[in-house]
This record gives C-alpha cells, structure tokens and sequence, in this order.
C-alpha cells in the first residue's frame, strides 16, 4: 500500500502512511495476554472512547500531578526551550493527541522565528485532523504537515520531509509506557530520521516518594481504577467476555528498585471467564493478578543513559518547581 497526501488547505496536509508489518488485533493480543503464565493485557488497549476519556479525567485528578507539572514546565521555560537550538526550528511530535500543551511551545517557537512548521504524528485520523484544523485556524503563521500512522511507520519513511533544524517532541510521559527494550528500539528509530544537531524534547516524570506514585495511580476517587478496569469491559463489548468487571482490584505498586509503577487487575475470588469471540475460557485464582500497565520514571542519570545508548547526547533538563516531572532535550550526536 501506498502512503495517501489529503491537501486541506495551503497551511495544512495529512499523509496517511500505511502500516509496514502486520500487527496482532485486539483479539490476538487478549488471546495472548490471558492465556500466558503470568497474564497480561498491553496498556495500548485502554485507550478506547471511553478510556481517553478516563485518561483526561486523571489528568485532573489532584494525586495525577504529572500533566500540570509538565504544563508548568513549559510556561516557565518554553521560552529557553524553543531557542535551546539556536537556530530557527521546526517541531514533529510523536502522539500529538489535542495537542494542548504543543500550544505552548508554538506560542513561544511563533514569538521567537515568526513562522513554524509543524509535523505531528498519530494513529488517530479523526483527532489529528480535527486538532490540525483548529491549530491553523489559530495560528496564520503556522502551517501542518501530519501524519496519521504508526509512529515507527512514520519514521522509517521517506514521506517524513524536514525543512529547518527539527525540535522533535515526545511527551506526556508517554516514554514511560515503553519497557526498556520497546524505548531504545524507538529512541534508535527517532535518531536514525533526525540529522546531527536536531533535537529530541522527552517529557517525563522523575522517580520519587513511592507513597506520592502510587497515590498517582490509585486516586482515592476510583478514576484510575475504572480506568484500568475498563480494558476487562471492552473485552466484554468487543470480544463477547463474560468478564465480572467488580470481582477484579485495581492495584498499582513502585518498584523501587527498577524506577517503575506497575499496574495490575487482581482478581478477589476463583472464577472463570469466557471469551465467546476467541472461543476462550480463562480460569483465575484468588488474588491471581493481570498486568495492564508500566509506568516508568526516570533521573538525569537513568534519562541520560537511555537516550546515550540510542545515540542522543542529553543537553539539558527543565523540571517544574516541586522537582516532580522533568522535559529534556536530547541532541542527535
Ligand atoms: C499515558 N501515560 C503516560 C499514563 C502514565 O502515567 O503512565 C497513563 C496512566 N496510567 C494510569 N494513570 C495514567
């Protein structure tokens, strides 16, 4: 299949990049996850409707600090941020979603050049294009290249054109859903399409006080848990689960010593549970968990050596003013 160009405007064009591998359906991973020895399900499944919309409702949940210390760190510092290259830049952001917090560095990055291209990547059509529209509606001075694909197809393609020296952008914390293996394989990725001297902003939150993490991912309120939760519902919608979504526990645990917060769904008594689609019948013990979710932090030291090992020199890191979540920049060596 062939990449597709939609030409929307003369400020705005969409590519559609077509996946390269085949990756395993829902059905395939559930069949999998649920029949391993120590069950799993992969947190790329909790973003449903309705599980976007849990997302944005922990984003304001008073324990999830992580959103606002980021937001915080980019009014404070977006100024330094978009001039750190010191030469005019253009941004392409990996997962782009609402794009509410590129707000502001595209404040900053118009105050400072005048003009910007911006190319943001994500799987979702509909939200790239209707987050696209709204940005050059609100900006006459900025014009979109995006791409909705795959972050790794979008990488490795020649349909990925740069202009200016490219500020490249993964935020949100999002790096910290990769496992360590995951991260370098797409860390190799973003530097093998940028050219010395190009630079990579990682948005992601610091290790801390386990008692403030895991109150991060298990509020008092129950949001994170229905959150979490909600993958054992769509299983029921989608695939015909017969799953008791009460008779599991949302539980979420800091280890220490790896610098991760762990998510699982333990379920509070024996049972079994069918998977009429995948002709599947599962059987749980009591207390026996299924892991949904990592979460992983990072210190300058951890940061540093990750992005050393796939080929980035970290320059330099903002953090907000509790010293809870950090953004840094990363240069292509
Ligand atoms: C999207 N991601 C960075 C969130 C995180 O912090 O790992 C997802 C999340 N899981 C529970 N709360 C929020």
């Amino acid at each position: 299949m062939q990449s597709t160009l939609t030409t929307i405007s003369d400020r705005l064009e969409i590519v559609t990049v077509p996946h390269t591998a085949r990756t395993a359906t829902f059905g395939e991973d559930v069949a999998a996850g649920l029949g391993a020895p120590e069950k799993h399900l992969s947190s790329k499944y909790f973003y449903d409707d309705l599980g976007s919309a849990l997302f944005e409702a922990i984003t304001h949940l008073p324990e999830y600090y992580l959103t606002r210390a980021e937001t915080e760190i980019l009014h404070e510092s977006g100024w330094e941020i978009v001039r750190a290259l010191e030469e005019p830049v253009e941004f392409l952001e990996l997962g782009s979603g609402s794009a509410v917090k590129t707000r502001i560095l595209i404040d900053e990055a118009l105050r400072a050049q005048g003009t910007l291209r911006y190319s943001p990547i994500d799987i979702s059509a509909d939200a790239l294009e209707s987050s696209a529209r709204s940005l050059v509606d609100a900006y006459p001075q900025l014009s979109i290249r995006g791409y909705a694909a795959d972050y790794f197809d979008v990488l490795g393609s020649p349909e990925l054109t740069h202009e200016r020296r490219v500020l490249a952008m993964f935020m949100g914390s999002n790096i910290g859903n990769y496992d360590p293996v995951s991260a370098d394989a797409l860390l190799k990725k973003m530097a093998a399409s940028l050219r010395p001297g190009d630079g990579l902003l990682i948005g992601a939150d610091l290790k801390k006080d386990p008692g403030v993490l895991e109150a991060a991912y298990d509020d008092p309120t129950g949001v994170t848990a229905a959150f979490d939760k909600n993958v054992l519902a769509r299983i029921n919608r989608e695939l015909g689960g017969t799953f008791d979504v009460r008779a599991f526990d949302h539980v979420a645990i800091y280890d220490e010593a790896r610098g991760v917060v762990e998510s699982y769904l333990e379920s509070t008594r024996a049972q079994r549970v069918r998977v009429e689609a995948l002709g599947l019948t599962v059987a749980f013990a009591a207390g026996e968990r299924i892991h949904t979710e990592s979460s992983y932090k990072f210190d300058r030291d951890s940061m540093a050596q990750m992005v050393e090992a796939a080929g980035f020199a970290l320059a330099m890191t903002w953090t907000d003013a509790a010293e809870r979540f950090g953004v840094h920049l990363c240069i292509k060596a």
